[in-house]
């Protein structure tokens, strides 16, 4: 059993949240606004504020909005220190249509900076190249999905390996890319979803790698 914090009460942290208590892991939800009501906040998950929500956990998701990340994660950086921090985020420029358009950190990835403005913290950068639906799902897509890892430190990719396949990811789907300069490739391909999305609506996807 593991302490999470889940930063961010949306469409990811609900799925991950959910599934995550399933497996009998201690859940904190951390979010800038307690009093709203979300109906899928259920005990035993507990809502606090983002630092509370950190104090208290050994594993921190970050499931918040990735242009804006790096600051907010940056002012928790005393109370992320000794802790895996897992990006399951995407940094992006919307264009006009509301749509992803630009990386936020071109020639650099948000995991790189997070790690390096968190040293004392060891980043994994995972699941971000899938719809929410399939993060705590992998199954539920008629083609094998491949989820990325990145990251320097080897015992916090271990951790998170283990909670993705809590999460339903089997040892063959889970892909070690090595150090966190291989969330680039990852991260890049967010600018692939708007396409996709209108190529072939809002189904869920998963990126495969094929062999
Ligand atoms: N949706 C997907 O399929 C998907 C797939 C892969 C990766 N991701 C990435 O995962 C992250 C979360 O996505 P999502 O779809 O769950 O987004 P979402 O449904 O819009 O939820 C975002 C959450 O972040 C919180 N938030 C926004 N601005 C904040 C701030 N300044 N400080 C603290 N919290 C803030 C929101 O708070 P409130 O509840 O107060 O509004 C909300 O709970 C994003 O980085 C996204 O790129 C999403």
């Amino acid at each position: 059993m593991s302490r999470i914090a889940i930063l961010g009460a949306g469409r990811v942290a609900s799925s991950l949240a959910t599934a995550l208590v399933e497996q009998g892991h201690q859940v904190t939800i951390g979010v800038r606004d307690q009093t709203r009501t979300r109906d899928w906040l259920v005990e035993p998950m507990v809502c606090t504020s983002i630092g509370e929500a950190v104090v208290g956990a050994d594993v921190v998701f970050n499931a918040t909005p990735g242009e804006t990340s790096l600051e907010r994660l940056s002012a928790v950086r005393e109370e992320l220190a000794g802790k895996i921090l897992v990006d399951v985020s995407n940094a992006v420029e919307r264009g006009l249509n509301g749509l992803p358009g630009t990386l936020t950190y071109p020639g650099s990835s948000l995991g790189e900076m997070l790690q390096a403005a968190l040293p004392d913290t060891k980043v994994v950068k995972t699941l971000n190249t899938m719809l929410f639906t399939v993060m705590a799902n992998p199954g539920s897509l008629s083609t094998p999905a491949t989820v990325f890892v990145s990251g320097d430190h080897a015992d916090a990719k271990a951790t998170v390996t283990g909670l993705l396949q809590d999460l339903g990811w089997t040892p063959g789907s889970i892909l070690d890319l090595g150090d966190i300069r291989t969330a680039r490739g990852p991260e890049a391909m967010i600018l692939a979803v708007p396409d996709l999305i209108a190529a072939r609506g809002l189904a869920p996807f998963a990126i495969t790698v094929a062999s």
